[in-house]
């Protein structure tokens, strides 16, 4: 049960200020009744805003194919950010819709959204070990010794005393790799390759844990259901 100038100003629709206006106006029915006073508190799922049931009070799980281009921080001066891709009402939800952990400006892919703080927390934890596969284009060619040395769980990136966790690598072609990571260190794919003397031309995250991204276009996102990761 939430105050339903503060259950419409957290789910995006306006202002707290605005909710009492739009309160004061009759737009906004409890149970089929239209409610006049702004601090009542209400449950969710009995709230209508013109008519409407509101705009997924339970919270926000996202699949999104993100774009070479698009920032994963919040901070305006970093460039154009991947929420500007969602709704207007859900960029003005509090708590905010974030990203399960980043992927860089110039890389594309698999970039899971949501409002729950619990679930960016498990999902990025190196405890829980998702896997994450990435496809690089490099600019040099691999030796299939990287193999071994990236599955050995003793490669050193520059400035980092811990070695990286084991990591898969299977060869597409000589410039071209699979990558499968279970944790996500700043820039790891590029730094791991840079490491071995080859930059990363192009980076794209095929998949996060069991999901892929299907015939989801650049740009889109599609809905999952909240609990999509619970365990069985
Ligand atoms: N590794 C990188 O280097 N960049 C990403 O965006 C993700 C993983």
């Amino acid at each position: 049960m939430r105050r339903l100038d503060q259950l419409l100003a957290n789910l995006g629709y306006c202002s707290r200020r605005e909710a009492r206006i739009w309160i004061e106006d009759g737009r906004v029915t409890v149970g089929g009744e239209t409610a006049d006073d702004f601090g009542r508190k209400a449950a969710e799922n009995d709230v209508r805003v013109d008519g409407e049931p509101l705009d997924h009070p339970g919270g926000l799980l996202l699949m999104v194919h993100k774009p070479v281009g698009l920032v994963c921080s919040h901070e305006d001066r970093e460039g154009p950010n991947v929420y500007l891709l969602l709704p207007e009402r859900w960029r003005r939800r509090n708590p905010v819709v974030t990203s399960i952990g980043r992927l860089d400006k110039d890389t594309s892919g698999l970039l899971l959204l949501t409002d729950q703080s619990p679930l960016v927390h498990r999902l990025t934890s190196p405890k829980h070990k998702v896997p994450k596969v990435y496809r690089a284009v490099v600019d040099a060619d691999l030796s299939p010794d990287l193999i071994a040395l990236f599955a050995s769980g003793t490669l050193l990136l520059e400035g980092e005393k811990d070695p990286c966790a084991p990591a898969g690598l299977k060869l597409i072609t000589a410039r071209e790799a699979e990558v499968t990571l279970t944790e996500g260190r700043y820039h790891q794919v590029r730094r791991m390759f840079s490491a071995q003397g080859a930059t990363v031309v192009t980076l794209h995250r095929e998949k996060f844990g069991p999901l892929d991204l299907g015939d989801l276009p650049a740009g889109q996102w599609r809905e999952l259901p909240l609990d999509y990761f619970s365990s069985p």
